[in-house]
């Protein structure tokens, strides 16, 4: 995606000899764009756990990279147990995302055949880099397919503007590249249609106010910024023609993790007769899992995100703040789970269908 006229990428591989992964350090977004150098796969975990990275596809990216990285460290004569150790330790670092155990595992089966570690440096970089393209063209795809979606909406309101509400950063910054739930919108903006966005601000990270808000904003898309409790009250108004969000982990009968608030959402929509669309591409499928509610894990990250604010004061200085007593307990769970019978369309790169398991089965014949 463009910043300032220049085409970025979330993650990329430094110059020629290719032995540092760079990324967008998110935690500085929107004040300050900043990139940051991984050279080990240590620190490739530390910026999945401190969210320096985020979101599903980028997790998987990231973690693709670190064990790259993981490759270029490791000795010769301890190859094969320093790269499982490596796998551990990454999927150890956020435990919702399902691309996060899929890149691993799907970088521990290309290096399994090689021939020797040197051979294998070479293969990790070569599937790192085969990951982040999918990903990108995944999206890209998604994108297609939801455009379709808009426009049917868009038939039925001639000449009117599209009201699209999201939650969290399902966008390009989640992504190598594009987004998922921003794709069909970034699609319908670039052809023509007229859309506006409701972004949630997300609280506690909120992803939607600082990331979702830039990275619109970076591609000319109307939007404005809403508190999160104020979805309801304008479905109940007719002010949302869509709801579309991302996915963590969608199950095989549909089911869907994303970032916390989503269900409410997703009930509101419901009630109001909303479309509430999750778009997601195939690595965040869990083709294992069929009851989402109760089986796939829910992070439960620091409660001083919950207690604490962080912003750019007037005089430009970045600060937290906090926001409760000092005394005040606080619980933050990351994500929740929409249950299938609430999603009116998944959408990934293979097409569109009703969330449940033969719907999602003709799209994914080879997982029956
Ligand atoms: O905690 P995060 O920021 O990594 O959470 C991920 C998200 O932003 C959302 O849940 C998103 O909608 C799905 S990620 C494509």
């Amino acid at each position: 995606m463009m910043v300032d006229q220049q085409h970025y990428r979330t993650i990329w591989l430094k110059g020629d000899d290719a032995r540092v992964v760079q990324v967008i350090d998110q935690t500085r977004l929107p004040h300050a764009f900043e990139i940051l150098d991984l050279h080990t796969v240590a620190e490739a975990c530390l910026a999945i756990r401190h969210m320096t990275v985020r979101g599903a596809g980028l997790i998987g990216a990231c973690a693709a990279f670190g064990m790259y990285l993981a490759a270029l460290e490791a000795p010769d004569a301890h190859f094969v147990a320093f790269l499982e150790q490596a796998g551990v330790q990454l999927q150890a670092t956020r435990p919702t995302a399902a691309n996060l155990a899929w890149a691993v595992q799907r970088m521990l089966r290309a290096l399994a055949t090689a021939a020797s570690p040197q051979a294998a440096r070479l293969r990790a970089r070569q599937e790192a880099q085969a990951i982040a393209d999918e990903d990108v063209d995944h999206c890209r795809r998604i994108g297609v397919h939801g455009l379709a979606l808009i426009e049917g909406l868009a038939r039925s309101k001639p000449g009117q503007t599209l009201n699209i509400l999201t939650h969290c950063n399902a966008g390009w910054l989640a992504f190598v590249d594009i987004g998922s739930a921003t794709a069909p919108i970034y699609a319908a903006h670039d052809a023509g249609i007229p859309v506006h966005v409701w972004v949630d601000e997300t609280r506690p990270r909120n992803q939607g106010a600082s990331l979702t808000a830039w990275e619109l904003d970076q591609h000319g898309v109307p939007h404005t910024l809403i508190a999160d409790n104020a979805g309801g009250h304008l479905m109940q108004h007719g002010l949302v023609d869509l709801v579309i969000t991302g996915a963590d982990r969608v199950t095989r009968n549909g089911d869907a993790a994303n970032k916390i608030g989503t269900y409410l959402k997703a009930l509101a929509a419901h009630d109001n007769r909303v479309p509430m669309v999750v778009a997601l591409p195939s690595s965040t499928f869990d083709f294992a899992m069929r009851d989402g509610v109760t089986n796939i894990p829910i992070e439960e990250r620091d409660a001083e995100e919950v207690r604490w604010m962080g912003g750019r004061t007037e005089s430009g200085v970045l600060e937290s703040v906090r926001i409760c007593p000092q005394s005040t307990p606080a619980r933050n769970w990351g994500f929740d789970v929409t249950p299938a019978r609430l999603i009116s369309k998944l959408v990934c790169e293979r097409g569109m269908c009703d969330a449940n398991e033969a719907a999602i089965l003709t799209l994914f014949p080879e997982q029956a």
